[in-house]
């Protein structure tokens, strides 16, 4: 139970609610206890008028009496079972809202390479199914398991003043039921934690395949991403049907004890009465009490198994909550992000593939000045953006901005403080209008038209019907690779940062369109630190200043025609590529 101790600072948060919910739990409890000795009392009446011959019509409002006080009591009872619920699966459910807005917080909070490690799939499920289990011991658990003790105290005790044997012959096979729910209902748990996997996986299959439905179709793979479908389905309809069969022992096991228990009531109070000790509207009491007595006996082995469920999910859910980041922010006071950039004999390794990404590099960015980053696919271009935005923190050597380490900065000022553009222009569902502006909260519409004119991609934008209020993303217009690019650029500079990261964002687009943007951007960022990444030297005739990486390495340095004249891998590459655009125009 020491993952569910976690739970308590909730419990004390809304203790009001679980002290009222336990108020109520007990009256009504006291109010399904006397209906039995209603019963007892108009058995135990017909009895009397039966031997001593009392006319039908006293008999007749006596019966309607008790019966009228039943339901009133049955109604009293259900009223209180109604706030009872009320107060405690409501508590319930705020407890689940804070407990998953602090795992949410959480995950945001956390390092990129713990989203490296953990799949989304697992991520979804401790802040789905796991806080739903928690949730369960929450509400129902604590619930029935208070519910459990106001009955039992309030039924045995009054059991046993009737007639003390008979109470406990009753009692012997409630134990054997419990135990038995119990071993039952850990198997269900087991059965259907097992198909629930197997439906995960089902999920995953399908969604993958919808996914990628050009691709299959495109190969015409059709049929191997059917059989594939099919097998794990039949794996899902063969644990379905496991569990079926063990859900079908668990009614029919709970009849048979209850039975049981009213037969011996029977049986042996019929033997008492016998002898005197206690009344036939007695044995009719006991009939009632052991009914009462028995879905609260069949619901500790439920519950039992529910708590069980809990603290295991409980533990799932606790792994992430303590896990540590690894990029802290040092520092809440208020740092300027302003200045020169500098690495000096910067290394870098991902921890989660163990790849040498950056081996000692070293370079300066003069304040509104900006560098070029160039270097063939994999050289560790992007990991110098990562580095400088703290996605991850270098191993060895430094990086500071004008003159202060970036460790000592306030971390989400330097990141509000960098307009990004990644490589892989990302869209959120929603609006264009949103996803420019998915930086900010104020804005006015000039400021968006702006950013879009800058990126070059109003014409376009003005040529849907719904302009700026299109949707894109998943169940939007689906836009091409280089109109998502130019929409991230257009997001960055909408945040008007200090310091500028443009990561190979003009791959997608053509050399004349690219031109154009290129353009835009010089007068728009002149004010700014940039960094401009990319393999093509087109882009780096921008830059005053380039280097040119390779695994990891600095192996030349110097503005575009220092190393066009220099006659090494740039000028290579700046030769290709020239020849390529050429081609390209004949
Ligand atoms: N998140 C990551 N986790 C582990 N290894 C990574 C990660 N990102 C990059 N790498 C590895 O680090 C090396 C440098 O990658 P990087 O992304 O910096 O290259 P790049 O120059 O940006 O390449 P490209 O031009 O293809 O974008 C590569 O070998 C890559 O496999
Ligand atoms: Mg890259």
């Amino acid at each position: 139970m020491k993952n569910l101790l976690h739970l308590n600072k909730y419990l004390l948060k809304y203790k009001t609610l679980l002290i009222i919910g336990a108020i109520f739990i007990l009256i009504s409890n006291i109010f399904a206890l006397y209906p039995a000795e209603f019963v007892r009392h108009a058995f135990d009446n017909i009895q009397q008028a039966l031997s001593q011959n009392i006319n039908e019509t006293s008999i007749h409002y006596t019966l309607l009496k008790f019966g009228s006080l039943i339901l009133l009591f049955a109604i009293m009872k259900g009223l209180f079972m109604f706030f009872m619920r009320q107060t405690i699966i409501v508590m319930s459910r705020k407890i689940e809202f804070d407990l998953k807005n602090e795992i949410y917080k959480k995950y945001q909070n956390l390092s990129i390479s713990f989203y490296k490690k953990n799949n989304t799939g697992d991520l979804m499920n401790r802040i789905t199914e796991d806080v739903n289990r928690v949730r369960m011991y929450l509400g129902p658990a604590i619930m029935y398991t208070i519910n459990m003790f106001f009955l039992f105290t309030l039924v045995i005790s009054k059991m046993l003043s009737i007639n003390v044997s008979l109470t406990l012959y009753v009692l012997i096979p409630l134990p054997i039921l419990a135990l038995a729910v119990y071993f039952v209902s850990t198997q269900i748990n087991k059965k259907s934690e097992q198909s629930q996997a197997q439906l995960s996986t089902l999920t995953s299959i399908s969604q993958e395949t919808f996914s990628a439905i050009n691709i299959i179709k495109i190969f015409s793979n059709e049929d191997n991403a059917f059989n594939r479908f099919y097998e794990e389905c039949k794996n899902y309809k063969k644990r379905q049907l496991r569990l079926v069969s063990v859900e079908a022992w668990f009614f029919p096991l709970i009849i048979l004890l209850i039975g049981i228990s009213t037969i011996t009531t029977v049986y042996i109070g019929g033997l008492e009465s016998f002898k005197g000790t206690i009344t036939a509207g007695n044995i009719a009491e006991f009939i009632i009490y052991v009914n009462m007595l028995t879905w609260p006996v069949a619901s500790v082995g439920w519950v039992t198994s529910l708590i069980q469920r809990a603290e295991a999910s409980m533990q799932r859910v606790k792994e992430f909550l303590d896990t540590q980041t690894t990029i802290f922010n040092h520092t809440s006071k208020d740092t300027k992000i302003k200045g020169n950039i500098e690495f000096s004999k910067v290394s870098f390794t991902y921890p989660d593939t163990g790849i040498q990404a950056l081996r000692s590099v070293s370079f300066k960015i003069k304040e509104n000045e900006t560098l070029g980053v160039f270097g063939k696919t994999g050289s560790g271009k992007s990991t110098i953006a990562n580095l400088i935005a703290r996605i991850y923190d270098r191993d060895e050597g430094k990086i500071s901005i004008g003159k202060i380490d970036i460790k000592n900065l306030n971390l989400y000022q330097l990141r509000r403080n960098i307009g990004y553009v990644p490589q892989d222009g990302f869209l959120f569902s929603g609006t264009i209008r949103e996803n420019i502006s998915f930086g900010k909260s104020e804005f006015t519409e000039t400021e968006i038209i702006h950013a879009a004119k800058t990126a070059g991609i109003t014409e376009e934008i003005n040529q849907f019907p719904n302009k700026y209020d299109t949707l894109v993303g998943e169940r939007g217009v689906q836009l091409s690779g280089g109109q998502r690019q130019r929409l991230s650029i257009a997001r960055a500079l909408f945040i008007n940062p200090s310091i500028y990261i443009f990561d190979d964002c003009l791959s997608a687009i053509d050399a004349n369109k690219e031109k154009l943007i290129l353009e835009n951007l010089k007068a728009k960022i002149k004010n700014n630190t940039n960094i401009i990444i990319s393999h093509r030297t087109a882009s780096m005739k921008y830059a005053n200043h380039i280097i040119v990486l390779e695994d990891g390495k600095v192996i030349e340095e110097g503005n575009h025609e220092y190393l066009v004249k220099l006659n090494g891998f740039y000028a290579e590459m700046h030769l290709k590529q020239t020849n390529e655009n050429i081609k390209d125009r004949v």
